[in-house]
Parts: C-alpha cells; structure tokens; sequence
C-alpha cells in the first residue's frame, strides 16, 4: 500500500502498436479530434449525444425525455416506443440488404445454413405466433436453454418481438441451475434442444429441463428443437416439437410497440454470495449502447463478415452475436461447437471459409491456440481479416502479441475490450482507427463513459495507483435492476462509492490515460472468461454429505486464467479424502453448478485457517494455491497477489 491507499501495480508494458493509416482513413472513427469531440459532448451534455445517436435507431413513438432520474434510478427515452426486434430485422427488409445473409451458421459436425434478413424476418415472425398460441404475453418470462443452432436467435428476437423477456441460460448449466433461474424468474416457458454437438459429443439438454422441471413449477410448456436426433421424452400436453409448431403457424405477426424501457431480458450472472444475480437489460437504452458501440469498436461496414465466437448464453453472445451486430445490418458467423473439433484449426479453417474480416474471441481460447501450435493457423489463409477482438478477463501481453502476430499478421488493430453483462456493451476499450494499443490494456473509455480509479474511501488516484474502477455518469445500456431484488441491485453496485456505480474490478490508470484492469476485488472468480463465485462452489461442497466447511479459492491457470482450488475439510476425523471422494465431490460440483464450476484442484486440511474474528484467510489459501502451481506467466500471478492485497486489506 501506499499512502494514498492505492495498490502498486508490477505489471510494466511499454510496447504501442498504431493503427495502419489505410486503417484509419476509413474508419467510422478516425481522428483523436472527433474522439475527444464526442467523449467531451457525452460526458458533459449526454441528453443532447444520446438524444442525436438515437436517430440511429427506428422509433415506433418518439421518446419525450432522454435521461430522467439519477443513477441508479436513471431511465432513459421516456415516452418512446420500440421494439428490438424491428430494429434488428424489418428495418433491413426495406432495401437489398433483405437478402443479405444475416446469419451464416456451421454446426459443429460441419452441416450449414445460411438465413438471409428476410428468412430470419420469416422464422422469427413465425415463432412468436407460436409463442402466442402457448399462451405467451407480453412482460411474461421465456427461459432458452439452448445449443449455438440459428433457433436461439431465432428464439430471442420472437420474444422481443412480443415482448416477452427472455432469461437465456449457457447449455452448460445443469439442471438445477436451470431449475434455480427458472424459479427466480418465475418463467412460464422453457426453449430447448434434444441436445447439441459439443466435441463430438451429444450434450443433453432436455433430460437436463426434464429433471429441472421436477424443482421449477411455474414452466408450463416446453418447446424442443430437434438437433442432435437423440431419443428424448416427451410429455404430452406439456412438450412439443418445434418443427410442429412451425409447420402450420401464421408466418405473419406485428411487432408489438414496448415502453424504451421494457425488460427486454434477464441474464444470470454470479455475484459474491452465492446465489446469481438477475441482471435486468431494458429496450432502447441496451439496444442503442450495443448498435453503436458494434460499429464504433468493430468498425462495423456493410461488407464485413463478422464472427464473435462467444456463445449466446453469455452477454457477449446476447449483445455481439446478436443485438449488436444484426441491429447494424450485418453478416454473422454463428458456430456450434467447439474451437478443437475434428481437429484444433477449426476457428481458423472457418475464418478462411467465410472469409471472416472481424475476429472477437477470449484470451483462454487464444492460451489453448498457442498451446495447440502455430501450424494450425499458418496452414489457413487468413488475409479476409482486418480486426480482431479480445473479451471477458484481462488479456496477458503474451497472448496479445501472439494474436497480433500470429492471427492479426501485425496488421490488424486489436481492441481489447472491457465490459461487464451488467454494463450491457462495451465500456473501455481501444478505437481501432486511432488507438496506440499496448498489449494488456483496454486504453480509453468509449463516448459516453465516465470512469474513474478510486481508493477504497473513494479517493481518485494518480496515474499508475492500481485502484477500485467506478463509473461516475449513468449510460444507456446499464443494467436497471437484478430482479426481483432491487435492494441487492443498489447494495451490490451503488453502495462501495458514493454516487458511482462500482464494477467490482481494480484497474489502473497509466501516465497516457490508458486503464490496466487487473480483476476482480470480490470472491468471484473469472474461469475462462467466466464469472464464478467462490461461494457458490463452496455451497455446493457444503451440501455433500462428506464435507464439513470449505473454502475457495482462484489460483493461475495457463489456459483457463483462474483455475478453481478447494481446501475442504470432512466431517468424519480423517482429514484426508480417498482418489474416489475428490471424483466424487468434482461430479458434485458439476451436477450443482454445470461443468464450467469443475474444481481444478481439492485439498484437505484437518482446519482452515481464520482470523479471531472466525473469517477464513482467503489471502493465505490463494498464496497456498498458487504457489504450489508452477507458474508460467508471471504477470497474472503479480496481478492476483495485488488483488488479494485490494480485497482482504483485514485478512491479518
Ligand atoms: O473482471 C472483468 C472481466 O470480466 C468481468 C465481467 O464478466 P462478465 O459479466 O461475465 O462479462 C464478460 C464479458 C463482457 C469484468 O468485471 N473482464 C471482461 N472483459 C475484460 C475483463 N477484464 C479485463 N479486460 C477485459 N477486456
């Protein structure tokens, strides 16, 4: 600590990286001038920059007012009426662009198909009349559970179409995850698939609603899409075939005109207690934050072919695969299955089959690719690239320099982008027409996004002071409550800093103005990209019968950033488990949580340590954890030590 209360920060990266100046020349953004311009009018009259942006968006009632209210009560575009999905699909039907391939989908055992605006205008059309003959109304909540198939797409914008709002929950999730989610949003339909093909492999997902379905009452019907053609069970009156319902459906369905701030969805996500948080997205506010930030970070053009890799069942996926990208016109990739199936060039082999031109992946997928080798992708044409895109954890220089080198044949921008699935879309991040990049920062904030690095008493901090990150103005897209718990939404957000929304990350600034985030403060892990709570790992061993307490910890991990570590004592007065308890209490967690809570490592201990005052000294275990690793990259080891320094200052 210094006197300042700020966390040194060791990371030293010197390395900057301009953008080409054919780059910048034809960039949507490309002047430091019309940045600063923009940045300057947003932050100091954001009604007069968001009233202008939101001509970019078609309006069924012009809104009256474009911020009302102080954050986090802020509500934005009283008065208007929209619909998402008009925005997404009808606007584009009116000129060629309606049979412009708005979705070209691969599934994993390499079958395609290719859905043109006006094919997915057909299908979503036809979908929420059959979402309105199960009885479906607007504000009602429709849960998908459902592999990366053009359905899910299709699936969401039929919701917004009517209304609904959609809760999507990562196939990955298992049963009673599904079955908790759906409780919380009290859903009354579920949308799912037989299964999908994940590594060759059939993942179940409707044994996975059928078995959630005996603890969440309130689902009334199931739509199931056949997929992988495996034999599933289907009850009658409550389960039906979505080629049923699609072979004799009215294909015609008006969009319904929903308030600016309609619940347009709800996405779960792990906070620091165990139970996940409902992250409440409204209409206008989310859906011009993600169409204008798609064309400012990505550079959006009408000839792009643009493929996020993310899967829908994540925000990345909600605001990048979808909402983003199909508001601005454009052409999406859409991929089932996974990046190393048949074989580890696969993501490379299908940039070069639809000759992709913007890139955006996570930087654990970009670990395992240089794990994997580097003949994978030089034995691809690669050339259709011009931008590529990092998300969801700090991304280490290494990795940065490999993408930029390797994939980006130093020739593409880079934009590493900060953002939250509460933000809604991008935050921080480089402008790829103008940005000096360095690798492991995400540069500057956007138009319209005010941070600020504060100590812990709220304090700012001078350059290079690693810090709490805080957003000191309100911003369209952020989230409007967790649902059904509004205190728990002002507590988690509002309560750290006075008047700012506090992210739950540390970051620092360096002497240019560019922000370093280092990670999260609190006890959610980031696996893979992933959020995870430490406790709800640790709740999940408490419910096996062996386990008497347990505590959980992250530690580094080559690919998946933080691995998970649990230090478990046992009920009985062993305090060593058996080969098959640590397999036993593994399969536990991934019944629990869903495969991505797999614990890396379980350790027993006969106590774990406390302080007097009975807390668990989560800053010793982490160093146990990580020191026992051998670590190869040492700047994420840095970064998590000053983390924990950040995060249990009263551990002692
Ligand atoms: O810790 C930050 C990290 O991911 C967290 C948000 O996780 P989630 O809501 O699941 O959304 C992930 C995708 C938007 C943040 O609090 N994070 C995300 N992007 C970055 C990042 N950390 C550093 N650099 C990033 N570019």
């Amino acid at each position: 600590m210094t006197n300042s209360g700020s966390i040194q920060s060791t990371l030293q990266e010197t390395r900057k990286f301009l953008p080409a100046s054919e780059f910048s020349a034809q960039a949507h953004i490309s002047s430091e001038e019309q940045y600063q311009s923009m940045w300057q009018k947003a932050k100091d009259d954001p009604a007069g920059f968001w009233g202008e942006l939101s001509q970019e968006l078609q309006w069924i009632k012009p809104w009256t007012e474009v911020i009302s209210g102080e954050m986090p009560e802020t509500r934005w575009f009283t008065g208007g009426q929209i619909n998402a999905c008009e925005n997404c699909v009808d606007r584009h039907l009116t000129s060629w662009r309606r049979n412009k391939a708005a979705i070209l989908w691969e599934g994993e055992p390499g079958d395609t198909r290719v859905l043109t605006y006006n094919d997915l205008h057909r299908e979503v059309s036809k979908f929420a009349n059959v979402l309105k003959k199960l009885g479906v109304n607007t504000g009602d909540r429709v849960t998908l559970y459902m592999p990366m198939i053009p359905e899910l797409a299709i699936a969401m914008l039929a919701c917004a179409r009517i209304g609904a709002t959609h809760s999507i929950i990562f196939g990955g999730f298992s049963a009673d995850a599904v079955a908790d989610r759906n409780n919380d949003a009290q859903a009354k339909i579920i949308v799912t698939a037989d299964g999908g093909w994940r590594r060759g492999k059939e993942v179940p997902l409707k044994s996975a609603v059928d078995e959630s379905l005996t603890k969440s009452h309130t689902v009334q019907k199931v739509v199931v899409v056949r997929r992988t053609g495996q034999q599933v069970h289907m009850q009658t009156d409550r389960d039906y075939w979505w080629h049923d319902l699609m072979s004799d459906v009215d294909p015609h369905c008006d969009v319904v005109p929903l308030d600016s701030e309609h619940p347009l969805f709800i996405l779960y996500t792990s906070g620091s207690t165990g139970k996940p948080k409902g992250v409440m997205h409204t209409t206008a506010g989310y859906l011009l934050g993600t169409t204008m930030t798609s064309r400012w970070v990505f550079d959006l053009k009408e000839e792009d072919t643009y493929w996020c890799t993310a899967d829908i069942g994540w925000i990345t996926g909600h605001s990048y695969v979808v909402y983003g990208p199909l508001s601005n016109g454009s052409t999406v990739v859409m991929y089932e299955g996974a990046p190393n199936w048949p074989d580890e060039g696969r993501f490379w082999e299908i940039i070069e089959k639809y000759r992709v031109s913007i890139f955006y992946t996570a930087p654990t997928a970009i670990r395992a690719f240089i794990k994997w080798g580097d003949h994978w992708p030089q034995s691809r044409d690669l050339s259709s690239l011009r931008l590529l895109g990092s998300v969801g954890e700090p991304i280490n220089p290494e990795a940065w320099m490999w993408y930029h080198r390797m994939i980006g044949q130093e020739r593409c921008p880079i934009v590493d982008t900060w953002w939250q699935t509460e933000t809604g879309a991008i935050m921080i991040s480089p402008l790829p027409g103008i940005s000096a990049t360095k690798p492991g920062s995400c540069t500057r904030p956007l138009p319209g996004v005010v941070p600020e690095i504060v100590s812990k008493e709220g304090t700012p901090l001078e350059a290079n002071e690693g810090g709490l990150l805080v957003m000191k103005q309100p911003w369209p897209s952020m989230l409007r409550t967790l649902y059904g718990d509004h205190e728990r939404f002002k507590q988690t957000y509002f309560s750290t800093i006075e008047g700012a929304y506090f992210a739950g990350d540390g970051a620092r600034r360096d002497a240019d103005g560019d922000i370093w985030v280092m990670g999260r403060v609190d006890d959610v892990l980031n696996v893979s990209g992933h959020r995870l709570s430490t406790m709800e790992v640790e709740s999940s061993l408490v419910a096996h019968p062996a386990v008497a307490e347990a505590a959980v910890v992250g530690f580094p991990h080559e690919i998946k950033g933080e691995g998970i570590c649990c230090f478990v004592t046992l009920k009985t007065a062993d305090s060593e488990g058996s080969d098959s308890l640590t397999a036993d209490l593994i399969q536990h967690v991934r019944k629990q949580i869903g495969a991505l809570a797999t614990p890396d490592k379980i350790r027993y201990t006969a106590a774990l340590p406390k302080t007097r005052s009975g807390k668990i000294m989560r800053r010793l275990l982490r160093d146990i954890a990580a020191g026992r690793e051998s670590v190869q990259d040492t700047t994420t080891l840095e970064d998590l030590s000053i983390l924990a320094k950040l995060r249990d200052s009263d551990d002692a």
